[in-house]
């Protein structure tokens, strides 16, 4: 929360087109760590305790807008892009009590919708130092051994900030400084009555906002600078490669805070965990897993190598083995899944299941102890304890337009290659002969045989292959033996 007591706006910069990422998405919709850019920028707004947050707009505004929709955000529509001074004029033209009659009232702090690593805890640590200060303008700096690209902070002998001077506009002395803007500003309530004195740059004629600097400074304001200790959290994503930068080191800050709080990762370059998800201690996470959405995995928890598990529950010791893709699943205590499993949304497993390679199971409930070891497709069914489905079981659920419900009792004993025609209803303990087709009800302890009733042709094979003894002699040497032997 913000714990001052002055109220804080944050305005966020999210207009411009990013060229350089070359992409028919908008920049700041690109992804980072599973979550559009910009939206790391509201999450650490409202982390903030921000009273009101504006997303300033243009390019792929109404993408934008419906990325951002629920999450209690504001829009302000730039028009054009005429430069960061307009966008922030914009955004704080939006934002509910903005304008002089308000001065004192709140702080605003600017930020941009493309950078995505900067910390909630450096924006905090840079509105207290701003409260603590009493300054009227405070600018978050960081110093680069070269700065060429960003504006750089010009101090007076005294060392206080009194400009900034852009790239395009600095002289060779200018160049040579070290201290950068990043930004991030926080301004108090005058800052929109200031932005309206900024003119169009000389050189490029876009409104700068680094020019408040200057204005506040004229105004006979107190402006500082914060300089950041971590200069990566302003690394803007600029372009792909910027992009793939900002989401290793993303990702690198949620795995080394799952590490030290207890969660093995073997390889943890090779794992990318969303910030939504939890994990318990004593986890361990094998190299290429991906871990997304609102996933909660309990205490002792395996996650073999390769899988991919998204909005899905993992209870206590779950063994989850390589290669194995869960969605919308909840997996009971001591169950294992896998390798090369699938269960997908609304499949619910209680304790102690057991799910083995090549199994999918789709809105499934499979009660505790219910072994599928191999090869079977369990959609839209319950299934009680203790029922072992042999391997080739298939629910088939589907009759070409609707889905149809089945319902297999506890200790049921399913062969191998059955397929029970949903709807269908099997009754605890009963038999079903491997290879059935079932297209009755079974009642409960009974036996079902459905299939074929086996012939068997003494001699058969030899009156068959005897029919073509030449080609058998030049292509199955073993038989033409056993052909002679006859
Ligand atoms: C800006 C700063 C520079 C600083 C750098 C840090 C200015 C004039 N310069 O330069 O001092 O070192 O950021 O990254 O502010 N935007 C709009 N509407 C516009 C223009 C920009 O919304 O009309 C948004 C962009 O989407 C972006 C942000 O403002 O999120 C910054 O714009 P950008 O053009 O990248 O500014 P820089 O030239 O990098
Ligand atoms: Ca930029």
């Amino acid at each position: 929360m913000n714990n001052s007591n002055r109220p804080l706006d944050v305005v966020i910069l999210a207009a411009g087109q990013g060229t350089r990422m070359r992409s028919a998405l908008p920049k700041v919709l690109h992804p980072v760590a599973g979550r559009p850019m910009v939206t790391w920028a509201v999450k650490a707004a409202q982390e903030l305790g921000a009273r009101n947050v504006v997303v300033v707009t243009g390019h792929g505004a109404a993408a934008v807008e419906a990325a951002l929709a629920g999450t209690g955000v504001s829009f302000a529509r730039q028009q054009q892009q005429r430069g960061t001074g307009d966008a922030f004029l914009s955004g704080a033209d939006a934002l509910p009590l903005s304008g002089s009659a308000q001065a004192g009232d709140a702080d605003i702090l600017v930020l941009y919708g493309d950078t995505p690593l900067l910390r909630p805890s450096t924006l905090r640590a840079l509105l207290q130092d701003h409260q603590a200060r009493g300054s009227a303008f405070t600018i978050l700096t960081g110093e680069l051994p070269d700065a060429t690209g960003y504006g750089r902070i010009i101090r007076d002998e005294a060392g206080n900030v009194t400009r900034i001077v852009e790239q395009k506009g600095a002289t060779d002395a200018e160049k040579a400084v070290r201290e950068f803007n990043s930004g991030v500003y926080v301004m108090d309530a005058r800052a929109p009555e200031l932005a309206r004195q900024i003119v169009p740059n000389s050189v490029t004629g876009e409104y700068y906002l680094t020019d408040l600097l200057a204005l506040y400074h004229a105004a006979g304001a107190a402006a500082h600078a914060f300089k950041l200790a971590d200069i990566d959290e302003v690394m803007g994503a600029n372009d792909r490669t910027g992009l793939a930068e900002a989401e290793a080191i993303l990702r690198r800050r949620i795995n080394t805070a799952h590490m030290r709080a207890g969660v093995t990762l073997i390889n943890p370059d090779t794992n990318s965990i969303e910030d939504t998800v939890t994990l318990g201690q004593d986890v361990i996470v094998e190299p290429g897993v991906i871990l997304r959405g609102k996933t909660r995995v309990a205490d002792g928890v395996i996650l073999g190598a390769y899988s991919v598990i998204t909005d899905s529950v993992l209870e206590t010791g779950v063994v989850i083995k390589p290669h194995s893709v869960l969605e919308g699943a909840v997996v009971g205590a001591g169950s294992d899944v896998g390798p090369f499993a699938r269960l997908r949304p609304g499949s619910v497993l209680g304790a102690g299941v057991h799910i083995g390679n090549f199994v999918e199971t789709k809105n499934a409930r499979l009660d505790a102890g219910v072994k599928a070891g191999h090869l079977a497709y369990l959609g839209d069914v319950t299934v009680g304890a203790e029922t072992n489905i042999g391997a080739g079981t298939i629910i088939a659920n589907f009759d070409g337009v609707n889905k149809h419900q089945t319902q297999v009792g506890a200790g049921v004993f399913i062969g191998s290659n059955s397929t029970l025609i949903a709807p269908r209803t099997v009754g605890d303990a009963a038999f079903i002969a491997a290879g059935s087709a079932v297209h009755e009800d079974i009642p409960e302890g009974a036996l079902a045989i459905a299939r074929g009733k086996q012939r068997t042709m003494e001699g058969w094979s030899r009156r068959y292959w005897g029919g073509m003894r030449e080609k058998v002699g030049q292509k199955l040497p073993w038989l033409a033996g056993w052909l002679e032997k006859q």
